[in-house]
């Protein structure tokens, strides 16, 4: 092993040498796991921790070498019931025994058919009855996009400023949320259009702001894109996550939705509803588009869906997907995974909002602490998706809601402390907030436990600066 790593550290400085610690990299039994994986794992994959993980269990990961840590990630929002829940677990591996590849292009296969049995009846709206299935949530947006040009017959997609809906060249041209994400990947799809999400920070304005101020102001603007650069006649759909996720889990207020709702009714668009993150009773309802009472044409889910196994789903009213052709979807096989039991026999949603109850009442708290309270925007959320956004001097000289005072880069500092401390804990968004996704069927205690390391990682923070 140390002779693995005097060769790498041999290697960096000459290019002799090179060849030998590629040899010896190309298997974990001779160099580190952690080297072997930066040697080898795609630089464009960015990570919370350089750390390995063992295994998993419930809300709590363990890596290499034993030290087992609180996850309050959850693989960003996949393990809503906890990792390796043994009822899907075990309704996975009986499945492999039966029928791995089921190609749906090919005949109707029982599983599938159960699963849009069971999905039917949690489905937030009754119109909501036609069913395609992919492996990611990249690709069932993809396959939204598409279905939407497809029945349309229009083009052009309405995306919401702030908004995530993947990497893959369709999901990637519908994301505003970072640049990033699609660093030297254009040209990207054309005919996308982006309007405000109603977010203080996209207002220039402060927390606090009117609801109603910032809804009027965003369907103000969408409706003026539809005079002025996208006409309702080559524009086929607008595409909206209820609650923005790497945006900065920001919730949509109802009359947002309800808003987008009449809009496109009057101009003839689909309304497109990304529930990838906050599907599956994340938020404290089965969908989060249930507090607005909005009819989707399009839903799209994934990540909770499977509990961690490879599936997504598109699901419209059938005489929309009527207008398709059959053989332009394309036609993956898809793991069917019996998770909507678990929600009923371990009542989920209420603990859901048990939890989040105390985890907003605690974050509250902090926000009220004198010494820390400066330094916290904004507390938001619903249900286990829930945001803090510290007053850390961001990239905008304009940004009137920062604060000199706040240390700087407080969000990826104090993720950082938690993670030295025995908590998962990831930022999101181009703004300073760090995100609670914890397993919605977490324990009092454990949920207790990671609020105290978050408690103690702000105040050391605070007080390093
Ligand atoms: C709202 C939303 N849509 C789409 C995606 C893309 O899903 P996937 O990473 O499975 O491709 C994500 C992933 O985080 C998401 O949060």
């Amino acid at each position: 092993m140390l002779l693995g790593r005097q060769l790498l550290r041999t290697a960096s400085r000459g290019s002799r040498a090179s060849v030998v610690p590629q040899a010896l990299t190309r298997s974990i039994a001779t160099a580190p796991p952690i080297e072997f994986a930066q040697r080898h794992v795609s630089k464009g994959l960015a990570r919370l921790s350089e750390d390995v993980i063992e295994r998993a269990e419930g809300s709590w990961v363990t890596f290499r070498g034993g030290r087992t840590v609180l996850d309050f990630t959850c693989g960003i929002g996949v393990t809503n019931l906890g990792h390796c829940h043994p009822k899907v677990s075990k309704a996975a591996a009986e499945q492999c025994l039966n029928l791995v590849h089921g190609q749906c292009g090919i005949a109707y296969h029982e599983p599938y058919l159960r699963l849009i049995e069971r999905l039917l009846t949690i489905v937030p709206h009754a119109s909501l009855d036609s069913f395609f299935f992919a492996n990611s949530g990249s690709e069932a947006v993809e396959a939204a996009l598409k279905m939407a040009r497809g029945i349309t017959r229009k083009q052009n997609i309405v995306a919401m400023q702030g908004a995530f809906h993947g990497r893959t060249f369709g999901a990637m041209a519908v994301t505003k949320s970072k640049t990033v994400y699609a660093d030297g990947s254009s040209p990207l799809m054309p005919g996308v259009v982006t309007s405000p999400f109603p977010y203080w920070h996209h207002f220039n304005s402060a927390p606090g702001a009117d609801d109603a101020e910032l809804v009027r102001a965003s369907l103000y603007q969408l409706e003026l894109l539809l005079l002025q650069q996208s006409a309702p006649s080559d524009t086929a759909a607008v595409i909206v996550e209820p609650v923005l996720g790497e945006g900065g889990y920001v919730p949509a207020p109802p009359a947002f939705l309800q808003g987008l709702r009449d809009i496109c009714d009057k101009n003839g668009l689909l309304l497109i509803i990304d529930e990838v993150q906050s599907g599956f009773g994340r938020t404290g309802r089965m969908f989060n588009i249930q507090y607005s009472g909005v009819r989707p044409d399009l839903l799209i889910m994934a990540k909770g869906l499977a509990n961690g196994f490879p599936l997504s789903a598109v699901v419209s009213p059938k005489d929309l997907t009527d207008k398709l052709k059959p053989g332009t979807m394309v036609r993956l096989p898809s793991t069917p995974i019996e998770v909507a039991d678990a929600f009923q026999e371990e009542r989920i949603l209420e603990n859901v909002n048990a939890r989040s109850a105390e985890l907003f009442e605690a974050l509250w708290a902090l926000k009220a602490d004198p010494t820390v309270g400066p330094h916290i925007l904004d507390v938001r959320g619903q249900g286990l998706m829930v945001a803090v956004e510290f007053a850390s001097p961001a990239h905008s000289q304009f940004d009137p809601a920062v604060q000199k005072k706040t240390p700087p880069s407080m969000s990826m500092r104090v993720s950082k402390r938690c993670l030295e401390k025995g908590l998962l804990l990831l930022t999101t968004s181009i703004y300073e907030t760090v995100r609670f996704i914890p397993a919605l069927n977490i324990s009092p205690e454990d949920l207790g436990k990671g609020i105290g390391i978050f408690k103690e990682a702000v105040e050391e923070v605070i007080h390093e600066a």
